[in-house]
């Protein structure tokens, strides 16, 4: 059998397009919103390295990018939180690659090489969405020990690094604004290179039921203050009201998207 050689390597300016070509299905790549989402993200990654120096990990199997796991550091909350974890290729999966790279991330926090003042953080933390047709994220995080947060809730998931550290997590709620009135308000992450298309379908669908409304699109990492005075952001506000449908779920979508503009007038 032919030897196979797995690296863990950071990810860094020399690197940063492997990070971004490992999420996008090859069928997409020329897909406008892709490339536009691609193009967020490396704006993205190339700030974020700048800011926090690690940012993500990519495994290389014999030399080629095979998966990647991805984080950010929360100074205020001292945990790291990590945003996603994927070996995309089928003939990749169960060699050990999601569980190395995740090893990688626990060592660097336990050596003390991420940003916390050279302290060990409290915690890792992840929310552990589910993609359709792959092994989840949550039973993943579950079988290499994580935590839950809360019993009623698998996505939601901490590994401690601090002996006897609980998390508790920071009850927030959404503060639409007054401006906010009248308007569509979509929030992204641009670390997702799927959020561009994301936000585009969305804002498809609201103009679909209520054609005339102004659409504001707030990236959460360029514009951290619109998104720290509204606390807890949904995905989509309308009327100050946040949608919790999915927008793939269209019907309910636009039927939540219809009640918030009847739920108080619009000024004109
Ligand atoms: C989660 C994921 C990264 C795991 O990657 P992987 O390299 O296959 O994982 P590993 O080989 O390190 O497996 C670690 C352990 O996880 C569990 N596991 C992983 N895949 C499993 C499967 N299909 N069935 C049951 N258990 C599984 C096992 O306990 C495994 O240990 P074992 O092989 O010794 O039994 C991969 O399945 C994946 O990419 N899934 C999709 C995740 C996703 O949706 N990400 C967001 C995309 S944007």
């Amino acid at each position: 059998m032919k030897m196979e050689k797995l690296e863990i390597r950071e990810v860094n300016s020399q690197n940063i397009d492997d990070l971004i070509n490992l999420c996008i299905p090859s069928d997409k790549k020329n897909d406008p919103l892709f490339v536009e989402g691609m193009k967020a993200k490396k704006k993205w990654a190339t700030q974020a390295i700048e800011k926090y120096g690690s940012i993500a990990k990519l495994a290389y199997l014999n030399s080629k990018p095979v998966g990647l796991i991805q984080y950010q550091p929360d100074q205020e909350e001292r945990l790291v939180k990590i945003s996603c974890i994927v070996v995309p290729e089928k003939e990749n999966l169960r060699k050990g690659i999601g569980k190395s790279l995740l090893k990688a991330l626990i060592e660097d926090a336990k050596k003390r090489k991420l940003t916390f003042n050279n302290d060990v953080p409290l915690a890792l933390l992840t929310w552990a969405f589910r993609v359709p047709r792959r092994y989840p994220q949550h039973k993943f995080y579950q079988r290499m020990k994580f935590k839950k947060v809360k019993e009623d809730n698998p996505f939601l998931l901490y590994y401690p690094l601090k002996k006897g550290y609980v998390h508790h997590p920071k009850e927030e709620k959404f503060t639409p604004q007054e401006e906010d009135r009248g308007k569509a308000l979509i929030f992204y992450d641009p670390s997702c290179p799927f959020s561009i298309y994301f936000s585009e379908k969305i804002k498809e669908s609201i103009l679909e039921v209520a054609p005339d409304i102004p659409i504001r699109i707030i990236n959460k990492f360029e514009e951290p203050e619109e998104t720290k005075k509204r606390g807890q952001v949904p995905v989509c506000a309308v009327n100050r009201v946040p949608i919790e449908s999915f927008f793939m779920d269209k019907e309910n979508f636009q039927k939540e998207v219809k009640k918030a503009l009847e739920s108080c007038s619009i000024p004109r």
